[in-house]
């Protein structure tokens, strides 16, 4: 089995925060990075390091590259990198804000946080606009073919790349639908899951299949629902073995491939994306050997 954070491969928990660190001081993050090692639990958070973070201590993981901002028709596609990002799982919000504040502490002066954002299981697993969300992810040694880097030596393999994005939806386009259309939409049908036969090109599903890419695209999706005052959507998360699957995904849903773009962003968008690499663990800590922290 690779040594991939157990907590990317556990089914996303009752509650979840998604905090973002910037870097901050010239003291470099590596005395930072090392506490955190000695703090954070594999199991219960998950940790994907920034390019920054990479580049500030002289190294470049192979595979971390910037997040493609990008435009399509009516689209926009923004990126908002980070330094840090940490996925804390759990079941308790005051535990999880503590939690958080004992991440300021250790990661400082190096990191200041940036942004949290509280995320939460909805039913067994459903999007806010009620469909399910998950259903075709890989399960088991597909699951961790799919996340996990296969190669590459001492404190790359087991590694994983993940993407980050937080969407807002519009629940009153999205009420505004028939729920014909917003079947279509997604190319289930709410009421069962079940995959409609006759789903339109737009269908996410149809724009997504991760069979139907040369090679093909599969990704370990973790995404939950956020919501915050009157705002809420989707944060989108995918672990991949690399980020080639995501973005051929990506670059599907916008149109770049034959001109027809996902139906979802009829009542949602993103406002958020970044990738970071989650480095493997050795035994029960980070392994943070390929930044040269040992
Ligand atoms: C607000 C944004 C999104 C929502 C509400 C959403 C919702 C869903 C739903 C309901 C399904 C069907 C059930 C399932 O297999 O999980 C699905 C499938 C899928 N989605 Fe999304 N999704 C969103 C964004 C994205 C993005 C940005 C990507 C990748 C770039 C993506 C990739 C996939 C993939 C790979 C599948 C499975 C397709 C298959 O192999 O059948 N989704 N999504």
């Amino acid at each position: 089995m690779l040594p991939i954070q157990p907590g990317i491969l556990d089914p996303v928990p009752a509650l979840a925060r998604y905090v973002v660190f910037d870097l901050e001081s010239e003291a470099g993050p590596g005395p930072s990075l090392r506490r955190l090692v000695r703090s954070v639990d594999p199991r219960g958070t998950v940790v994907g390091i920034g390019r920054s973070t990479a580049l500030a201590l002289g190294r470049d993981v192979p595979g971390l590259r910037d997040f493609p901002a990008g435009t399509g028709r009516g689209i926009e596609m923004p990126a908002t990198h980070g330094a840090l990002w940490c996925f804390l799982r759990g079941d308790d919000r005051g535990e999880l804000v503590h939690r958080t504040r004992a991440l300021e502490t250790v990661l400082a002066p190096a990191y200041r946080l940036n942004a949290v954002l509280d995320a939460f299981r909805h039913g067994e697993g459903r999007d806010l606009t009620g469909y399910e969300d998950g259903s075709e992810n890989p399960t088991g040694a597909n699951a961790v073919a799919a996340a996990a880097v296969p190669g590459g030596g001492v404190g790359f393999e087991g590694g994983s790349f993940v993407a980050v994005q937080q969407w807002i939806h519009d629940f009153g386009r999205f009420d505004a639908m028939s729920r014909d259309e917003q079947d279509a939409s997604i190319g289930r049908r709410r009421e069962d899951n079940e995959e409609l036969d006759d789903a339109p090109p737009s269908a996410h599903v149809k724009r997504t299949a991760q069979e139907s890419f040369d090679p093909e695209a599969f990704v370990l999706r973790r995404s939950m629902p956020w919501a915050e005052g009157a705002r809420a959507g989707l944060v989108f998360v995918a672990f991949g073995r690399s980020f080639d699957a995501f973005e051929a995904q990506l670059n599907r849903m916008m149109g770049l491939e034959d001109g027809v773009t996902d139906a979802l962003f009829r009542f949602t968008r993103p406002v958020t994306g970044a990738y970071y690499w989650c480095p493997p663990v050795k035994s029960t800590r980070l392994d943070l050997r390929a930044l040269g922290l040992d």
